[in-house]
């Protein structure tokens, strides 16, 4: 059995990775920050809920605690929860304090939820680590033409997402032991960004999901510090 843990899931992403995993025999914990909305994806899929915060020590600390103390084990993590701050109309926040906070959520996050659930994972016999990116935050695809993300500026967003790859080839590099990848989920319409559901444009988040559970997925034999996409390997 597989027992999987996804921050951010009460909705988008992380919910529809979640509704994949357990159709393919996954045990699932979401993780939400907000109690009454995460137990509510959990009951609508099968899954277990944990309270979780991804900017917050304690909150983290006790969900992986709570993991530990349920004896399911955690064999796959998902780093999925992430925003991006709009400041007036379409553009970014660029103000210190919303600056801070997407890097806190989306960056430092990753270090404290996996920091947290390093013990577990090293228990595991086939350890995964995906970290939901974007190609936003991919240098080659932010200087490839053809790409969305060379026409589409991102200043902050952008360059915590690049802050996450490079996480994710740290983290490869120093746990070989733990398959640890990045990946371009694809631009999906989710509340990313703070605007009502589907406000955001792309495709269903159903379809993004995809890709994160086949990463979430992958066997002893599978790739690691490797950053991927529908169709495979993507440029850092
Ligand atoms: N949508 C896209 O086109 C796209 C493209 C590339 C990558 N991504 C990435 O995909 C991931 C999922 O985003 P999404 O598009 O599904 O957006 P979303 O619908 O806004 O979902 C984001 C999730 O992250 C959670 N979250 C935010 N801050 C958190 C915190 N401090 N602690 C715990 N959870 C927190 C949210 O919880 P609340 O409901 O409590 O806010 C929500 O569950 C993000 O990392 C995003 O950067 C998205």
């Amino acid at each position: 059995m597989t027992t999987t843990l996804i921050t951010g899931a009460n909705k988008g992403l992380g919910k529809e990775t979640a509704r994949a995993l357990i159709a393919a025999g996954h045990t699932v914990w979401i993780g939400a920050r907000d109690q009454a909305r995460g137990r509510a994806a959990a009951d609508e899929l099968g899954a277990r809920f944990v309270q979780l915060d991804v900017t917050d020590d304690a909150s983290v600390a006790a969900a992986l605690q709570t993991i530990e103390d349920s004896g399911t084990g955690l064999d796959v993590l998902v780093n999925n929860a992430g925003i991006a701050k709009r400041g007036d109309g379409m553009t970014e926040a660029l103000d210190g304090p919303s600056v801070l906070e997407v890097f806190d959520t989306n960056a430092v996050g990753v270090v404290r939820v996996t920091e947290a659930a390093l013990p577990l994972l090293e228990r595991s016999g086939n350890p995964v680590v995906v970290n939901v990116s974007s190609a936003l935050g991919s240098f080659w695809a932010t200087h490839e033409p053809t790409r969305p993300a060379s026409r589409f500026v991102s200043l902050v967003y952008g360059a915590s997402k690049a802050a996450v790859s490079m996480l994710t080839v740290q983290y490869a590099n120093a746990y070989p032991g733990i398959k640890v990848n990045a990946v371009e989920p694809g631009i999906t319409a989710t509340e990313l960004g703070g605007g009502d559901p589907g406000s955001h444009p792309g495709r269903p988040a159903s379809e993004s999901a995809q890709v994160v559970a086949r990463m979430a997925m992958i066997g002893a034999d599978g790739p690691t510090g490797t950053f991927q996409e529908d169709q495979g390997e993507l440029g850092w």
